[in-house]
């Protein structure tokens, strides 16, 4: 079992544990978590969602085996099911990351109310690196939060950040001891049982509702365009390199 999910004191947590491949999500795996926040959600004894990893990893994005083999096709794939019901999620969300958070273990933080890091947590979002483009708002999000110029470092070139400059940046809450992520994260879920419910599900709902619009079609024009990387020669090259445990060679590309 890849993901794990149980509701304890009004805290639903859904735990990444997949770490023999270094977390990487599969499409059985984002179908778990989407109907994990689903349920979340309709769920009156949950007060809030705890999104975490493994002790060393967070997730190393997407599966790359995955990507080559059944790329998602249209909006039923179960890594939109996920990022729409984590968009759609109207209770808390909050993240605990240790390790590496790749790809998609970096956007999904984008949409997370908290989000702690631990002092070892490494970012990226390589997409480019990989033949592809940004993905579900991050070319919306990233630029408001960081200005174009630092942002291109982080969607263009693909530079990986720190814990400390995910905090630096808007992107965390706080950095803390590796050790001490998921306990701090779990307390601050835990704070939710004694707020009022509908407050914060309105609060919540009114903090996103400007941006809403504008990251649906911003998500929308980012899925085609992805989509279509997905099967291009540059990807493949990348996704072949990574198996081969090599640098991929874009030389022949214009
Ligand atoms: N998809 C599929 N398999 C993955 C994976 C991914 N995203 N990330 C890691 N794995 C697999 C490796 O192929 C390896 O499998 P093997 O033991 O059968 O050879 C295993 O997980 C361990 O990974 P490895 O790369 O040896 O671990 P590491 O500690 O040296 O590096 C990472 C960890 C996360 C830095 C590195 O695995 C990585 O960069 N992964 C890919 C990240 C990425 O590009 N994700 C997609 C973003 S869109």
């Amino acid at each position: 079992m890849s993901i794990k999910t149980y509701t304890l004191n009004g805290v639903t947590t859904i735990e990444i544990a997949r770490p023999e491949k270094k977390n990487a999500l599969t499409r059985a795996m984002y179908q778990s978590m989407a109907d994990a926040l689903l349920a979340a959600n309709d769920d009156k004894s949950c007060r809030a969602v705890l999104i975490q990893g493994q002790p060393n990893i967070f997730t190393s994005g997407n599966d790359i085996e995955d990507f080559m083999s059944s790329p998602p096709r249209d909006e039923s794939a179960p890594v939109f099911q996920f990022m729409r019901a984590l968009l759609a999620c109207e209770k808390p969300v909050v993240a605990a990351v240790n390790g590496a958070a790749i790809g998609i273990g970096t956007t999904l933080l984008l949409h997370c109310d908290l989000v702690y890091v631990a002092d070892d947590a490494r970012l990226a979002m390589p997409f480019v690196g990989l033949g592809l483009v940004p993905e579900f708002g991050s070319s919306l999000v990233v630029p408001r939060l960081l200005g174009h110029v630092k942002a291109a470092e982080k969607l263009l070139l693909g530079d990986p950040f720190t814990g400390a400059d995910a905090a630096d940046c808007g992107i965390a809450n706080a950095v803390l001891p590796a050790s001490e992520v998921a306990n701090h994260a779990r307390r601050v879920a835990e704070r939710f049982n004694n707020l009022a419910p509908t407050a914060v599900r309105e609060s919540k709902r009114l903090m996103r509702r400007h941006s809403v619009e504008q990251l649906t079609d911003t998500i929308k024009v980012e899925a085609e365009l992805f989509s279509a990387r997905l099967r291009s020669p540059e990807a493949m090259e990348a996704f072949q390199a990574f198996f081969q445990k090599r640098q991929p060679d874009f030389s022949k590309f214009d």
